[in-house]
């Protein structure tokens, strides 16, 4: 596994196939600059560059519009995502409970920080507000999973699962 953050991928290497089809499925609609950008994150995994110039175009409206939609919603990434999204609580709870810790034997496992993904896009790492399960601190999550009372050894234990997973 490497463990460097992932680069930005060249624009070059990506297929613009799909987002112009889901672009052809709103292009007459009224309000179709969310969905078509909802479609393009759902599809890429995140808003590539590229795409956000032929949105541009081909909808007819500045890039600076359509960056101000993805910068404003938390739900929109620029970036690639990680297959696996590993969420540590840094709420008072956990962090009473030693979150840092665990945040920090997480990037020295991963070779990541906060908001920042493996080269192998394995996985992408962010630190979260309480996740609401505060008697169980302190609190990990990969992607829907949820893993109460995290220890270092957990830690390593969670990521000897999650490599063992396939990437498809
Ligand atoms: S503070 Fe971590 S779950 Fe509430």
């Amino acid at each position: 596994m490497s463990n460097a953050p992932a680069e930005e991928i060249p624009a070059e290497e990506i297929d613009l196939t799909e987002a112009n089809e889901i672009i052809d499925k709103y292009l007459t609609l009224p309000g179709n600059l969310m969905p078509v950008l909802q479609g393009i994150q759902d599809a890429y995994g995140f808003v590539p560059k590229p795409t956000i110039d032929l949105v541009a175009e081909r909808l007819n409206v500045y890039p600076s519009q359509i960056y101000g939609v993805l910068t404003f919603y938390a739900q929109f990434h620029l970036k690639p995502r990680g297959k696996f999204i590993i969420r540590v609580c840094v709420g008072t709870a956990c962090h009473v409970q030693g979150a840092e810790r665990i945040t920090e034997t997480f990037f020295g496992r991963l070779g990541i920080g906060h908001a920042e993904t493996t080269e192998d896009l394995r996985y992408t790492f962010e630190k979260v507000a309480c996740l609401g399960a505060c008697g169980m601190a302190p609190l990990a999550m990969v992607n829907d999973d949820t893993y109460g009372k995290m220890t270092v050894q957990k830690v390593d234990e969670i990521i000897e699962t999650y490599n063992a997973r396939p990437m498809k």
